[in-house]
């Protein structure tokens, strides 16, 4: 008899046809009584999936609930510190997605600096032969730009800034060792100090907001705000208004507070690029990041040790 594994959420295709074959699987999503659709299945549920969510109040309703294996490497949306009082195992899906992710924080740097999507624009309405050449743009050689988050794909993207030749300064809970770039233990300070400041850190509590209205008045008219985080670590409001106001100079945004919607104040706004989170959307990386879902759930019920547990 196959075992049984719970679907919490919608997955990506190849997870769910993957899953579907090897296991007896039970979707959450599509259950009509959610209580009591978990309550039949709570004696057999030693393993779910899911797109980065499972609160306590799921867990609880499962008590031979052993391991989660959530898709994606944030998992601000798991209660972890349950799972683990539970002794519950999360894995995600870190490492695969660095380059992929970086390299969009890069496209993003670039361009807002370089005014891409904005000359695009004008291009494409006919400005060019009518108005003439559209404003100079920006360079980013020898410019000061903070990283929020030195973690995995922070360093990458610190090395990738370093060859474009930008000062790479970054902001975190502790200065790390070993790292040729400045630390600042003030997110204010590193604003202030920065022209592109970049969000690169987790989501979840100890991160909402931080890029706050103190934050971007900090980085100034002339600063740029990317972010391929969480919606949930800017202030979007405070954005909107800084914006407006000339008090940020610009923003690259792939992630946004309620996904997918985009607010209309920054999708009419010039100075502002944007990207329907695209960070890992590429078909190698997502292969890999299905694949370390589907592989962690194989590992757990073949008794192997996990590919990439959290807790
Ligand atoms: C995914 C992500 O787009 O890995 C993450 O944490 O944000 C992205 O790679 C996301 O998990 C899909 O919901």
């Amino acid at each position: 008899m196959k075992p049984d594994v719970l679907l919490a959420t919608r997955l990506p295709g190849p997870i769910e046809t993957a899953l579907d074959e090897a296991y007896t699987t039970h979707r959450l999503h599509q259950a009509e009584d959610r209580q009591a659709f978990l309550a039949a299945l709570a004696p057999k549920i030693r393993v779910m999936a899911t797109m980065g969510k499972a609160d306590a109040a799921l867990m609880d309703a499962l008590p031979e609930l052993r391991l989660i294996s959530s898709f994606g490497v944030g998992y601000d949306g798991v209660d972890v510190a349950h799972a683990t009082k539970r002794g519950i195992t999360l894995t995600n899906t870190p490492d695969v997605l660095n380059d992929d992710v970086s390299n969009l924080a890069v496209l993003l740097v670039l361009s807002t600096t370089r005014n891409f999507t904005f000359n695009e624009r004008y291009l494409r309405a006919g400005r060019w032969p009518k108005e003439g050449d559209p404003p100079l743009s920006h360079g980013i050689r020898e410019r000061p730009v903070g990283i929020i988050g030195l973690g995995r794909i922070g360093k990458m993207l610190a090395a990738k800034l370093t060859a474009f030749g930008c000062r790479i300064g970054y902001h975190g809970r502790h200065k790390q060792t070993g790292q040729p770039y400045r630390y600042y233990p003030s997110l204010v300070d590193m604003a202030r100090a920065s022209d592109v400041l970049i969000a690169m850190c987790p989501g979840g509590e100890e991160t909402r907001g931080i890029v706050s209205a103190e934050v971007l008045e900090a980085l100034g008219p002339k600063g740029i705000l990317i972010n391929v985080s969480r919606g949930s670590v800017v202030d979007e409001a405070a954005l909107i208004a800084a914006l407006k106001a000339g008090k940020v100079g610009g923003a690259g945004l792939d992630v946004f507070a309620h996904e997918p919607n985009v607010p209309e104040a920054l999708i009419a706004m010039d100075n502002v690029v944007l990207q329907p989170h695209q960070g890992s959307a590429t078909e190698e990386t997502r292969r890999k990041m299905w694949d370390l879902v589907i592989d962690n759930v194989a590992a757990y019920f073949a008794g192997r040790p996990l590919l990439s547990p959290v807790n």
